[in-house]
């Protein structure tokens, strides 16, 4: 059983803990990083979209004629924070083919750790859209809050965010900013640092996920 309070939800699913385990160590290279991110994306899409709509269509087996069910309603959105959101969008699409994606660019000021915005692209018909925002780290919750701040200024009314790792600190902050949104975390670790990175956290994901530094 995962872990839900109010609009939280805590994974509590055996291989989702244990592929984040492999995530923190400071000895997984980038490439298995990489594959890891998107595998527990996926398995935490399943999770945080077992409230998709259904209706029943005819279908014709090779035997009869019968109703079956298919999602139906909202269209899906993806948006991924960048950078390290990315890495967890094929996980989805590998679930939703027929999502639409968008962009928003967000960078967190090294001293202030406050995010500064950079780019935003997101599907049209955004307002009817279901919207699941990605991004692994969930540390001050500024730019979570920021990136769900420009997607209801677009007009997004049924927001989901997806974070890998949240920090009791992030949790708070956005859940008090957008109280009307699901938050679906893989982990919630002990807390932030001086430098507003979690503990035990994972380091840098955007740095992990792409190489650099
Ligand atoms: C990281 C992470 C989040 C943000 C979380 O991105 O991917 O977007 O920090 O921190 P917050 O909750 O305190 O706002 P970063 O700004 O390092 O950019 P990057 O993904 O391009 O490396
Ligand atoms: N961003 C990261 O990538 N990691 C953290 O621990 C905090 C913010």
């Amino acid at each position: 059983m995962d872990n839900k309070t109010g609009n939280v939800m805590i994974m509590d699913h055996p291989l989702i803990k244990h592929k984040i385990s492999l995530l923190r160590d400071k000895n997984t290279g980038t490439g298995e990083f990489r594959s890891l991110v998107e595998e527990i994306a996926m398995l935490m899409a399943f999770e945080s979209l077992r409230s998709l709509p259904t209706e029943e269509i005819e279908i014709e087996t090779p035997i009869e004629k019968c109703m079956a069910p298919v999602i139906s309603g909202k269209k899906l959105a993806v948006v991924p924070i960048l950078r390290a959101g990315l890495g967890m969008v094929d996980g989805i699409l590998k679930l939703v083919p027929s999502a639409k994606v968008g962009h928003i660019g967000l960078c967190r000021n090294e001293e202030t750790h406050l995010p500064q915005e950079y780019y935003c692209k997101l599907p049209q018909m955004i307002e009817q859209r279901e919207v699941i925002v990605l991004d692994p780290m969930l540390a001050t919750g500024g730019s979570a809050a920021a990136a769900i701040d420009m997607i209801k200024a677009k007009g997004g009314k049924s927001i989901k965010f997806m974070c890998i790792i949240a920090a009791p600190e992030g949790l708070e902050v956005l859940s008090k900013a957008h109280p009307d949104i699901g938050i679906y975390c893989g982990n919630l670790d002990r807390c932030l640092n001086e430098n507003a990175y979690i503990c035990p956290g994972l380091g840098d994901a955007g740095d992990r996920i792409f190489g650099t530094k």
